[in-house]
Order: structure tokens, then sequence, then C-alpha cells
């Protein structure tokens, strides 16, 4: 009974979790969209892969990558300003909200 119990509770808490992330991300992609496309399945600048279809996990290595300056083509400054100033619990939200594009 305690088992099913804890079960319960960290499942409403990751579903609260995940609905407060993708509401959050989902402002932060406002400032997004101008480039990638609301859907995200625009080529920014004409030179970035389409954001839509693309996992999660993958999108927030590439933001952290443009913040360390380990990932980027050509145009990589312009992403490192966008995302220079946004914390990991952010890129999250944005790469959740991203993954459901
Ligand atoms: C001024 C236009 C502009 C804005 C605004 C912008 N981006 Fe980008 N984004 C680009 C360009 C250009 C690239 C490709 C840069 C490169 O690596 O050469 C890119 C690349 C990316 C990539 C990697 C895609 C790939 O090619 O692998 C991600 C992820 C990304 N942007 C997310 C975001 C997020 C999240 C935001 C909002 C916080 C954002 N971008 C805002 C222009 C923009």
């Amino acid at each position: 009974m305690k088992k099913i119990f804890s079960i319960l509770i960290i499942g409403a808490f990751l579903a609260l979790s995940v609905s407060a992330f993708s509401a959050d991300g989902k402002t932060l992609f406002k400032r997004c969209s101008a480039c990638h496309g609301k859907d995200g399945s625009k080529k920014a600048l004409g030179v970035s892969a389409p954001l839509k279809g693309e996992k999660a996990d993958v999108l927030f290595k590439k933001m952290k990558g443009y913040q360390d300056g380990t990932y980027g083509g050509k145009k990589k400054a312009i992403m490192k300003r966008n995302v220079a100033k946004l914390s990991d619990e952010q890129l999250k939200a944005l790469a959740t909200y991203i993954a459901t594009l």
C-alpha cells in the first residue's frame, strides 16, 4: 500500500513538473520562433536544421553546445547570444517544449 502511494505521489509530481515546464518552454520559445518558425520547422536564416522532430535531449545538448562553444556552424555566434543568459532549467523547458511541436 505504501509503495503504491509513493508511486502515485511521484507520478503526480512528474505530471505537474512536465506541465509547468511546457508552459514555461512555450513562453520562452516566443523569442525563438521569429527565426525558427512558430512550429520549429523553419531553417533559421537558411542555415540551421529544423528544430521540429528533434528529440528533447538532442536539442538540450545543442543549446548547451552553443553556450560553451562546442557546437555550431557558421552562424553559431547568433545562437550563442540567444542562449547565453538561459539557465539549464530554462534550456530543458525549451527542449521539452520544442520536442512536442
Ligand atoms: C536571430 C535568429 C535566431 C533566433 C532568435 C534563435 N535562433 Fe536558434 N539558430 C539560428 C541559426 C542561424 C542557427 C544555426 C547556427 C549555426 O550553428 O550556424 C540556429 C540553430 C539552433 C539550434 C541547432 C539546430 C541545428 O542546426 O542543429 C537550436 C537547437 C536552436 N537554434 C534553438 C534556438 C532556441 C531555443 C532559440 C530561442 C531561445 C533560438 N534558437 C533563437 C537562429 C536563431
